[in-house]
């Protein structure tokens, strides 16, 4: 007999299959299969990642109840929504799906996009936590990136799964995305297990840059990875950028945009304190001073002071001093 755990993600395993077959061969799914090509992916990507459509009725409820599998089982699967008498509804309706998959390559939970975006409804809607599925464990893409990852060296951080999808269609396939959620311990954990390095490329638009910050800060705070940047430009997110101008383009960006994490923050800070402004200017340096201060290369520090030294012009023997003033956060 198989253990719940099982049970649970063969009912995953049965129900991609199922939103798979609605998007690629029948009517139902050709609009979302639509959406899907205008967007610039393609059979080969669909497929790569299983994407589904589930239907504006119900599916997963009337094809498990004919395979007459356990209510107890359907009800702890976070596919269903429980109404007051018990009742079991398909909890994802007229929403694209992505099957999320653990380290083994087994499905665990979906995420649901949203066709055309509606005012009371979220763009995309998450499975709830369930015995298969932690959120705080889970990357999107971990188990198909793993291989490259390793062969490269390094992992490429994304904010969402479709700029996973357009990197692996452009090529490049060490990609991983958290559930939307901030960057957690355990997932920090599972990708030192696998590299040493990590590129942080999430969107240019500002919620991205800020998101940027606060992973770097996150990923400094937890773990001795090398860390670098990679900057979208015009406020694209890769998937846009792929879109506007093509794979070539995107694979070539992920390589060349690439920066330090000091570099990026010293740009990002710049846009949050009023440089021009003696009080802002000075905490902008304090802050600055104090990531620097990080930095355990005597040379990356010079090329820093110089650059702040010119822009602000200011003494750099005066900026080195003020710099062996701050403590070195302890590692
Ligand atoms: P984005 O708004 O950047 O979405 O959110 P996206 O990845 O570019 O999606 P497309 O291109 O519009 O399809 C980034 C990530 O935040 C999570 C998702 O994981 C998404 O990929 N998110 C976003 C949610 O969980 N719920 C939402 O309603 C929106
Ligand atoms: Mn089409
Ligand atoms: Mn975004
Ligand atoms: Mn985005
Ligand atoms: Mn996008």
């Amino acid at each position: 007999p198989q253990s719940p755990t099982n049970q649970l993600i063969k009912l995953h395993q049965d129900a991609a299959k199922l939103y798979a077959h609605i998007l690629m061969n029948t009517e139902m799914g050709q609009p979302a299969l639509d959406y899907l090509h205008h967007r610039g992916l393609t059979d080969q990507t669909i497929s790569d990642y299983g994407l589904g459509f589930a239907p504006d009725r119900q599916l997963l409820k009337p094809f498990f109840d004919e395979r007459q599998i356990d209510y107890q089982m359907l009800r702890h699967s976070g596919l269903f929504i429980e109404n007051q008498d018990g009742d079991l509804r398909d909890r994802f309706v007229n929403r694209i799906m992505y099957p999320i998959r653990n380290q083994s390559g087994q499905e665990i939970a979906f995420s649901g996009r949203i066709l055309k975006q509606a005012p009371d409804q979220p763009k995309y809607l998450n499975s709830p936590e369930t015995e298969i599925f932690n959120k705080r464990r889970v990357l999107f893409n971990f188990d198909l990136a793993r291989g490259a990852v390793r062969k490269q060296g390094n992992l490429i951080l994304f904010e969402g799964f479709m700029d996973v999808m357009s990197a692996h269609q452009s090529g490049v396939d060490n990609g991983v995305a958290s559930m939307g959620t901030s960057l957690t311990e355990e997932q920090i954990y599972a990708i030192q297990r696998i590299t040493g390095q990590v590129f942080v490329c999430y969107d240019g638009d500002t919620p991205g840059q800020k998101a940027t910050q606060r992973a770097l800060t996150i990923l400094r705070d937890n773990s001795s990875l090398k860390l670098g940047v990679i900057q979208m430009p015009e406020g694209l997110d890769p998937d846009e950028y792929r879109q506007q101008y093509g794979e070539q383009k995107l694979a070539d960006a992920l390589e060349s945009a690439r920066e330090t994490p000091v570099a990026f923050e010293m740009r990002y800070l710049k846009t949050q304190y009023d440089v021009a402004t003696d009080a802002g200017r000075l905490q902008y340096l304090d802050e600055i001073l104090a990531i620097l201060a990080t930095v355990r290369s005597p040379v990356e520090q010079d090329v820093y002071l110089t650059q702040l030294a010119d822009t602000f012009e200011l003494d750099k023997t005066s900026l080195r001093q003020q710099l062996a003033m701050v403590k070195p956060v302890p590692r």
